[in-house]
């Protein structure tokens, strides 16, 4: 059995805020590498309701709380709260991560890396020429710059409401924006398609795209991870197309907020993919 953990005096914390952070799998995630590395710390999930955000991060400006991740609905509306912000969090114009620097909340976005992190050694530099990202929400964003500083020459988003679409050009000279009807022209010649939207997630609708035009080398990622494999995944496998599935981002980003909090770099293994998906399907 594994030996339960005893706060003390001495114990420092972390923890996730959002509205709601029930379902959270980050908890799982940053407590299991506080074991593993036997850390004095715990990571806790806090619910807050948007109205009290404010009054809660001047609150943990002075528990000594080490710092905390942040999920919807607050990535963006906690921007102006914070003391300094990371140029990824600016670029990305959301934050996922704060650190408490001597009481001083610096904000950071890791979401950026970690789906970059997640997917990398399946794109050498010579296969990061066409991406196709689908969406244009907060997840697109970091989807988008991580691209950018990848190398990617050419990057097409396509979003239902093309307004939003239209907001992130400015992020690059390489983005292009495509009309979401006929998405699934653009995935001609493409390396990679992402979807960032939440089609294809338990309870929403379905995400309907024909993957004729993607060449079989292309990699297709999807950052929704319940189901893990959705039907986009399940498509592009049966055809055989390379695919990384959602959790990938979200333990690399989970490494990286821990590597800011803790200055030690924990490892993503099968162990950790193996516990969360047990998680997964228990919810
Ligand atoms: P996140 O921060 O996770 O990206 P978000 O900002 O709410 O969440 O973005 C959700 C994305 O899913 C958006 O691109 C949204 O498209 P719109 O900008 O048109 O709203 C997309 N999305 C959600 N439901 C959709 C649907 N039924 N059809 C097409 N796109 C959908």
């Amino acid at each position: 059995m594994t030996k339960m953990f005893l706060p003390d005096g001495k114990t420092e914390w972390a923890g996730v805020l959002g509205w709601p952070v029930s379902h959270s799998l980050s908890p799982a995630i940053h407590n299991s590498w506080l074991t593993e590395h036997n850390i004095n710390a715990v990571y806790l999930p806090l619910p807050v309701r948007p109205e009290g955000l404010k009054t809660v991060i001047a609150a943990l400006i002075e528990t000594g709380c080490v710092g905390i991740n942040v999920t919807i609905p607050h990535k963006e509306v906690v921007i102006p709260l914070l003391y300094e912000l990371h140029p990824d969090a600016k670029r990305i114009g959301a934050v996922n991560t704060i650190v408490f620097n001597e009481g001083k909340p610096i904000g950071y976005n890791t979401d950026a890396y970690g789906f970059w992190k997640g997917i990398e050694n399946r794109l050498p530099e010579e296969r990061r020429n066409k991406a196709v990202v689908l969406g244009a929400g907060g997840a697109a964003r970091a989807v988008v710059v991580a691209l950018i500083d990848a190398g990617f020459k050419e990057i097409v988003i396509t979003n239902r409401t093309a307004d939003k679409a239209q907001n992130l050009v400015q992020l690059g000279k390489q983005i292009k924006i495509g009309a979401w009807e006929e998405r699934a022209l653009f995935l001609a010649g493409a390396d990679l398609l992402v979807n960032t939207t939440s089609l294809g997630m338990k309870g929403q609708d379905a995400l309907i795209l024909s993957l004729e035009k993607l060449p079989i080398t292309a990699v297709v990622c999807d950052i929704v991870y319940k189901p893990l494999i959705t039907p986009l995944l399940a498509e592009a496998q049966k055809r055989g197309n390379p695919i990384v599935d959602g959790l990938n981002m979200l333990l690399f980003q989970a490494q990286k907020s821990f590597h800011l909090w803790f200055d030690i770099n924990p490892v993503v293994d099968e162990t950790l993919r193996r516990k969360l998906l047990s998680l997964l399907e228990a919810v």
